[in-house]
């Protein structure tokens, strides 16, 4: 049962990542595109069946299915467990604050340059290295 719930919970997390990766791209494009036109109409489209499609679930499966790893197999006991636990709660952070400007683009309220979301597309990819890295090498 456990190798099913893991491989279930490595799903999720490469769906919670994929949008995670792809959504601050998206508005990159967006914060480009003139208020009011049809670009800026299709990306509020894109970004918001994303969030609510994709991101939003893969994000509450992958912390249901994690925090039940952690329980039945460690106890959440480890180092490497909490330092993975921080770093998904500081990524959970990021997916927050990304609703928040999902919200701002679809209300054309968007007060941040393209280069802004270019620099926060890096920090879900540097994250999920170091997430993989604790989970896998368990190096303390
Ligand atoms: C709070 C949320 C999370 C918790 C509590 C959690 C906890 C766990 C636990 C206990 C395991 C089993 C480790 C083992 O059997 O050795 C696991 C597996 C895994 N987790 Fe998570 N996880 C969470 C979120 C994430 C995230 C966000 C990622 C990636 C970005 C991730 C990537 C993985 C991978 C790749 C594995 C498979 C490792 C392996 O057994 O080879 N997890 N997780």
């Amino acid at each position: 049962m456990y190798e099913w719930i893991k491989a279930f919970h490595v799903m999720a997390v490469i769906s919670w990542m994929a949008g995670m990766l792809y959504l601050p791209r998206l508005m990159v494009y967006h914060a480009d595109s003139a208020v009011g036109s049809v670009q800026s109409e299709t990306f509020k489209i894109m970004e918001r069946r994303l969030l609510k499609g994709i991101i939003n679930p893969a994000m509450a499966l992958t912390w249901v299915l994690g925090l039940y790893l952690a329980w039945s197999a460690f106890g959440f006991k480890g180092g490497w467990l909490h330092g993975k636990i921080l770093l998904v709660v500081i990524l959970s952070g990021i997916h927050g604050f990304l609703v928040g400007r999902v919200r701002a683009f679809a209300e054309d309220r968007n007060d941040k340059p393209a280069r802004f979301y270019r620099i926060i597309n890096e920090v879900p990819a540097v994250l999920m290295a170091l997430i993989v890295i604790l989970v896998i090498v368990k190096p303390f």
